[in-house]
């Protein structure tokens, strides 16, 4: 099962490029830049890697990328993913990175956006592997400081496949961004977002209704809406779940009690991702292996979750063909 896992070919919708940021590349960018970090040691970085919810992660997440200043470092961050990725298997990638983290620190969206886009460049034409672009937006920032970023953004827009929302759930409902979302329309950008995390059921529908999201991220709490489950059935809504991650973040207890069997039984279309595999303890494969462990799933059940991901992948049909 190990070595089949390991050679299927695996597409990943939901990794956040910062929480990709292990602790040996965050030593070596404080260093770099001159920064001093928490920690004294890798290890005791990883260390404080302990979380009890989605804000204590977020804080040492927000804190960690901190290191990334220059456009080569944020080149370094993600070829630093992508390679690791391709060695695990991994041959597309969508993903997800917080343009205002960087901003709200000084540093300029245009870094962000040539250190990465040269990263995925080189990805494409060196290493087998595509990369979709999501422009994420912090639900915990005003909507208003979301709009501008997104006009900032104009001459990167036909770089991007889709905005994301992101960031701390509770009590930032996806209405918030009800405007934000309207001009992503408006421009043609696909839109997805994170809703049912730590989030109710109902934050699903509303991003369903209110941001016309075409995915959702994460979305295990629809289960505790029939209604809900329902109508991600009938419009075979890709949910981007995350079952390491969970784990980390408290959303479940244990993986073997992770609702993913069920959300497959309620013929949902899932799909797994590893999220922020720097800090929960691993990337796609490790979390394939977990959930074959977990769920004592057969080669069958993964080649459908990897399909329902290719389907959904911002790729062209070209590459999807590939893929398949
Ligand atoms: N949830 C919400 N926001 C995030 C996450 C997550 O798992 N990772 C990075 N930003
Ligand atoms: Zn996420």
């Amino acid at each position: 099962m190990l070595e089949f896992l390991r050679r299927l070919p695996k597409v990943e919708l939901h990794l956040h490029i910062e929480g990709s940021l292990e602790p040996e590349l965050m030593f070596e960018l404080a260093s770099r830049n001159c920064i001093e970090l928490p920690y004294a040691t890798v290890e005791e970085a990883k260390a404080a890697y302990e979380f009890d919810d989605l804000q204590g992660f977020l804080n040492l997440y927000y804190q960690g990328m901190n290191v990334l200043r220059t456009e080569q470092d944020f080149y370094d961050l993600a070829m630093d993913y992508f390679k690791r990725a391709r060695e695990e298997g991994v041959v597309h990638i969508d993903m997800h990175f917080d343009p205002q983290a960087h901003i709200q620190r000084g540093v300029s969206l245009d870094v962000v956006m040539s250190g990465l886009l040269s990263a995925k460049h080189d990805a494409e034409t060196s290493l087998d592997l595509s990369v979709g672009m999501i422009m994420a937006f912090l639900r915990d920032r005003p909507a208003e400081e979301a709009l501008q970023v997104l006009e900032q953004a104009a001459p990167y827009w036909k770089s991007l496949d889709a905005i994301g929302l992101d960031s701390a759930e509770h009590n930032n409902p996806p209405i918030k961004f009800q405007a934000v979302f309207a001009r992503a329309k408006e421009i043609g950008l696909v839109r997805v977002a994170h809703a049912g995390e730590e989030g109710p059921a109902d934050y699903i529908v509303q991003a369903l209704d209110v941001l016309d999201v075409q995915r959702i991220d994460h979305g295990v709490r629809c289960l505790e809406s029939e209604r809900v489950v329902q109508r991600l059935r009938d419009e075979q809504i890709v949910l981007t779940v995350c079952p390491l991650s969970n784990v980390s973040l408290k959303v479940v207890d244990q993986l073997r009690f992770h609702p993913l069997p069920k959300l497959l039984e309620e013929g949902l279309k899932v799909t797994i991702s590893s999220d922020d595999p720097a800090y929960f303890g691993g990337g796609l494969l490790t979390n394939h292996i977990a959930c074959a462990e977990a769920f004592g799933w057969g080669a069958d059940v993964f080649r459908l979750l990897n399909l329902n991901a290719i389907e959904e992948a911002f790729t062209s049909d070209e590459r999807r063909k590939e893929l398949i």
